[in-house]
């Protein structure tokens, strides 16, 4: 039997990137897995009085089992008011949507903003399934983001080796046509912990740490200037922290030149049109950081618990910084 998400406390996205974008903020977008993931993401919101979109990638559904990501997003609502906040505001975002189907499916079960994925199909197939999602979607109130370029990276199953950006004369053509409420677009961000080449970078002489190319924030200022006001997504936004990389690495990881976006350049494109920033690969770092530098120092324990409390903790850590430090969504409840 197919489930609103307005019985569940969830909300779309609409007011949330009203304000957003008027407030000169970005409303986080931490792709979830597992529970622990769940907890923290909700307990670093409710502290820091957030709104927060939770999301759930094609991957993630496979790995957890949708049904049981949508009872966690049901339970996070709880959780939040558990924790004092009376009011929580707490999307739940397909991640990447490939298909009508997929998209429809979540809609009935319970999501409350889709993203439909046609950034890899020829520019009028986009608008056509976009289109189709977003009639589906807007019957029952549900949010939908559209991609228009396309990121460099792995995008789920899709190889792009080289971005490319969004062009600003597409933009109203594409918003008008399909309908959409918010659009990714393509700026240089790319997925994962690589997301530039040790060539495409340079060095910082005193710490040999790569230095990557700056975002296209002239390609973001026309976009924004053909569409003022209008919700824009960034994709592949983590900043993959080389402190967590170094404690990887120190416990036996191997991640030599993992680099991501700098978050000075993440905290300009925050102050803008840019309403929804994804963070996912940053989690996977804290988690991992976290759960290395334990097993190292404690090789003789082997309870769960004793490793995951400390790696949810970092994530709490991790997911507060970005809302206080880098996207100020904090207090906005
Ligand atoms: O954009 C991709 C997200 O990071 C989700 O990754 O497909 O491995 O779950 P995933
Ligand atoms: P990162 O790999 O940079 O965390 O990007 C995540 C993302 O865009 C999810 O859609
Ligand atoms: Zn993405």
């Amino acid at each position: 039997m197919a489930v609103s998400y307005k019985e569940l406390g969830l909300v779309n996205t609409k007011e949330m990137f009203a304000k957003a974008v008027k407030g000169g903020y970005a409303i986080p977008a931490f792709n979830f897995n597992t529970m622990e993931q769940m907890q923290a993401i909700v307990q670093a919101a409710v502290k820091q009085k957030s709104p927060v979109i939770m999301q759930v990638s094609k991957g993630a559904r496979n790995y957890a089992n949708g049904t049981i990501l949508r009872y966690m997003a049901q339970g996070a609502v709880e959780y939040a008011k558990e924790l004092g906040c009376a009011n929580p505001q707490i999307v739940l975002h397909l991640d990447h949507g490939d298909s009508f189907e997929l998209c429809k499916d979540c809609i009935d079960n319970g999501f409350s903003s889709v993203m439909i994925d046609g950034s890899a199909l020829p520019y009028e197939d986009n608008i056509a399934l976009t289109k189709k999602v977003v009639e589906y979607a807007h019957a029952h109130d549900v949010t939908v983001e559209a991609e228009l370029g396309v990121l460099a990276g792995v995008e789920d199953e899709v190889q792009a080796e080289e971005s490319h950006y969004t062009k600003p004369e597409e933009v109203i053509d594409f918003a008008t046509r399909t309908g959409c409420d918010s659009l990714a677009i393509s700026i240089g961000t790319s997925h994962g912990a690589y997301k530039f080449k040790p060539e495409q970078c340079t060095r910082d002489p005193k710490t040999g740490k790569l230095v990557p190319p700056p975002l296209a924030f002239d390609v973001l200022h026309a976009i924004e200037k053909k569409l003022p006001g209008f919700p824009i997504v960034l994709h592949g936004s983590s900043s993959v922290p080389q402190d967590e990389v170094d404690t990887i690495n120190a416990h036996g990881g191997k991640l030599p030149d993992a680099v991501g976006i700098p978050e000075e350049q993440l905290r300009e494109a925050s102050k803008s049109a840019v309403c929804k920033i994804n963070i996912d690969s940053d989690s996977r770092l804290a988690m991992t950081a976290a759960i290395r530098k334990y097993f190292d120092e404690h090789p003789e324990h082997f309870d769960p618990r004793q490793y995951l409390k400390p790696a949810r903790e970092n994530m709490q850590k991790m997911y507060e910084h970005k809302i206080v430090d880098v996207l100020g969504s904090n207090n906005k409840l």
